[in-house]
């Protein structure tokens, strides 16, 4: 019989999250019964959706319930198969958990999408540039709703990460001027002299308010949201007039027990402005419209994106951390099994 390893939320952490949160399970896995589907998990994608899943603040999903298996979005491949439509060796992505081996049923409202093995792309891209938390997420974010155009300015948050330096290439290939923020000058360098952005802000260095009078004192015509707090107040006061404000995420917030600002909300109707949350799940319907031109700019080299791999399971509560620490450069995953052939 086959064990699995789990992580399963034992506390819920304040502030930053640490292996104590969680209890180190091991399981027996039963044999397979009609419809199951056995999956090894290769990767998982360390989002910062963890964090607020792994709170009980009021979200998108329900939050991950204590003595759960803690939920993340993973990469796997299917060992053994109790369902018509599943072989052993198929590659497949869903919301694995943080767990080696995920055992899904047929029943199970988790959908579980099938990798296309055709592709010409590493594959670990369907976690990143072609992924939910990574590629899908910047196109529906920035082309669906910021929709750039050529003499907008642009200004994208955590410019150098996964969403963002997709984000702000796409508002690049649309023909906006983009100004992006990150937190040092490595990352501001890798934003400019790599991604192309016209210009980027070091907020470790410089006041993100100066730095926007200085570099865009024209102001702000798409805001592609990812931090909040200051970042996000700095950004509303230099609203253009229409500016569409694309509430991505607000990262800054999610270790807090306490939320607080903006200060200045009301800059939303000084300016005019139409500010939308969403969740890329939202444009699920869209998916194959997004692909068919992501995978090409993928393939071409033509969308750059690096990735940052961290080794382990019981490592993921601590990779977490490293998206709170900006220590993360390009799309973080985890490696979940021992080697991964392909
Ligand atoms: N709406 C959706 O469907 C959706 C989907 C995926 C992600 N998101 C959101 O998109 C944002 C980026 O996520 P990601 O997965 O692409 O992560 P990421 O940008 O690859 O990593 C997070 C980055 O945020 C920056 N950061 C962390 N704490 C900060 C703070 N207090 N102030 C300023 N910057 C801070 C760090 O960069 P620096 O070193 O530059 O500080 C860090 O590297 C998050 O807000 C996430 O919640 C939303």
């Amino acid at each position: 019989m086959r064990t699995n390893l789990q992580l399963v939320l034992r506390v819920r952490p304040e502030g930053r999250v640490s292996l104590d949160h969680f209890e180190v399970r091991e399981q027996p896995i039963a044999p397979l019964s009609d419809g199951q589907v056995l999956i090894e998990t290769l990767y998982l994608s360390i989002d910062p959706t963890n964090r607020i899943w792994m709170s009980d603040r009021p979200q998108y999903m329900p939050p991950v319930a204590i003595g759960e298996v803690m939920r993340g979005l993973g990469l796997g491949q299917v060992i053994e198969s109790r369902h018509p439509d599943y072989q052993p060796g198929d590659l497949v992505s869903g919301l694995l958990g943080w767990q080696q081996l995920a055992l899904w049923e047929a029943s199970s409202l988790r959908p579980l999408q099938k990798l296309p093995r055709h592709l010409d792309v590493p594959l670990t891209a369907f976690l990143g540039t072609l992924g939910l938390t990574g590629g899908l997420t910047a196109y529906f974010g920035m082309m669906s709703i910021g929709q750039p155009k050529p003499g907008d300015t642009v200004l994208v948050s955590a410019a150098a990460g996964s969403v963002g330096s997709l984000a702000g290439q796409l508002a690049k290939r649309a023909g906006s001027r983009v100004i992006g923020i990150a937190g040092s000058a490595d990352k501001c360098q890798y934003v400019t002299e790599e991604l192309g952005f016209d210009a980027c802000i070091n907020y470790a260095q410089e006041n993100v308010a100066a730095a926007l009078d200085r570099i865009c004192p024209e102001g702000i015509s798409v805001l592609f949201e990812n931090v909040g707090g200051e970042q996000l107040e700095a950004a509303l006061h230099r609203l253009r007039i229409f500016a569409r404000v694309v509430l991505c995420g607000l990262i800054s917030s999610y270790n807090d027990v306490e939320l607080s600002g903006p200060r200045n909300f009301d800059m939303l109707l000084h300016r005019r402005a139409t500010l939308q949350g969403f969740i890329v799940s939202d444009f699920a319907s869209r998916f194959p419209e997004a692909l068919a031109e992501l995978v090409p700019l993928v393939r071409s080299g033509a969308l750059k994106y690096r990735q940052h791999i961290v080794q382990g399971l019981t490592h993921a509560p601590a990779a977490v951390n490293m998206l709170f620490d900006g220590k993360n450069h390009g799309k973080l995953l985890l490696q979940v099994a021992a080697s991964v052939e392909r």
